[in-house]
């Protein structure tokens, strides 16, 4: 059984990525209006003496869903005991888990969207009631014992809420968006990240990286460890707007902040489908990819910037894209892109 427990204090000294992740509230760049929610959610939760209520985090990876699992936590003063959807094979997986919680913990399950029907259906009891029902023994001797559980928080992350059952999103009683940081928001994490680091950044380093970032910290935190790799090499005593802009050119991450996977998505939509509409089950499969990738990873970002279109027949390039990529958008929307309607 896949299983980590970590006390939600020391959570900080895990792991390369686990070490620049914020601990508390205070540390936490962007995200301000959810993080005063929750700040609230969780100071009532503790004068209560209660567990925090259950709580769905969505949205795109790499934004900081399991940072906030590991900060809900510090700030509760519990542990945090992580797993995953798939990590949970059957009804006995999630027993112990569930067991292993002492009084008022999070149990965090990533990619929550995964877990199997069976599964799912335990964890019912266990949010709703704090119970759960197990069968044991085989054949005359089988039998169902219930356990009565601590009080506790779970924790749900996923990048997919419409792939959640109706059910089981019902039985959050906190269901948040994180939604893609701004790119001052993202200068801001790299100033702290390189901070951490101890690598001098200039301020316009510092936001050339950030607005290249596609909105997502992670990726902000890789192309900081990677500019900084460029910016050694060279003898640079400090990352500046110079040093930024040729490394990240160097890793193929344009002015946008497009990479090649987002320009590989846009190209298609050009060049293989007339700029569009086309279906995103005829788009993933052109591009070898999942659908479900598709949808999480690389739209989000696109669509916000305004290089896509969502419309109700498919995905649409815009002339922003096409002019982007220096490529004539044919076909019949070539011109009018104005009148869609989305
Ligand atoms: N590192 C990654 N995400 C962060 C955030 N939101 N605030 C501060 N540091 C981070």
């Amino acid at each position: 059984m896949e299983r980590v427990v970590v006390p939600a204090e020391a959570a900080g000294e895990v792991g390369q990525q686990a070490s620049l992740r914020p601990r508390y509230f205070a540390e936490y760049i962007g995200q301000a209006a959810l993080k005063r929610k929750l700040e609230v959610f969780v100071a009532a939760a503790k004068a209560r003496g209660e567990p925090l209520d259950h709580t769905l985090l969505h949205g795109p990876p790499g934004l900081g869903k399991t940072t906030m699992g590991h900060i809900l936590a510090n700030e509760l003063g519990v542990q945090i005991h992580l797993t995953s959807g798939p990590a949970i094979e059957h009804k006995g997986v999630l027993a112990g888990h569930l067991t292993a919680l002492g009084a008022r913990d999070v149990l965090f399950i990533d990619e929550i969207h995964r877990l199997s029907p069976t599964v799912e259906e335990s964890l019912y009891s266990a949010m709703e009631d704090g119970r759960i029902d197990l069968p044991v023994g085989e054949g005359s001797r089988a039998r169902t014992i219930n356990i009565d559980l601590q009080p506790f928080t779970l924790i749900g992350a996923t990048t997919r809420t419409a792939m959640l059952s109706g059910p089981l999103r019902d039985r959050f009683q906190i269901v948040e968006g994180i939604e893609l940081y701004g790119d001052d928001e993202l200068a801001q994490i790299v100033r702290r990240t390189a901070s951490i680091l101890g690598f001098p950044i200039a301020d316009a380093g510092a936001i050339e990286i950030g607005r290249r970032s596609r909105g997502t910290p992670r990726i902000a935190n890789r192309l900081t460890r990677r500019v900084r790799d460029f910016a050694q090499v060279r003898g640079d005593s400090e990352i500046d707007e110079e040093g930024a802009s040729r490394a990240l050119d160097s890793l193929g991450i344009d002015k946008e902040g497009l990479d090649a996977a987002d320009r590989r998505l846009l190209t298609m939509i050009i060049e293989g489908f007339d700029g569009g509409p086309v279906g995103v089950e005829a788009l993933a499969a052109s591009l070898g990819e999942p659908r479900d990738t598709l949808e999480a990873v690389y739209e989000p970002f696109l669509l916000q910037r305004g290089f896509l279109l969502r419309t109700p027949r498919g995905r649409v390039a815009t002339l922003k894209a096409a002019r982007h990529l220096g490529l004539p958008l044919p076909g019949p929307l070539g011109g009018a892109q104005g009148s869609l309607s989305v």
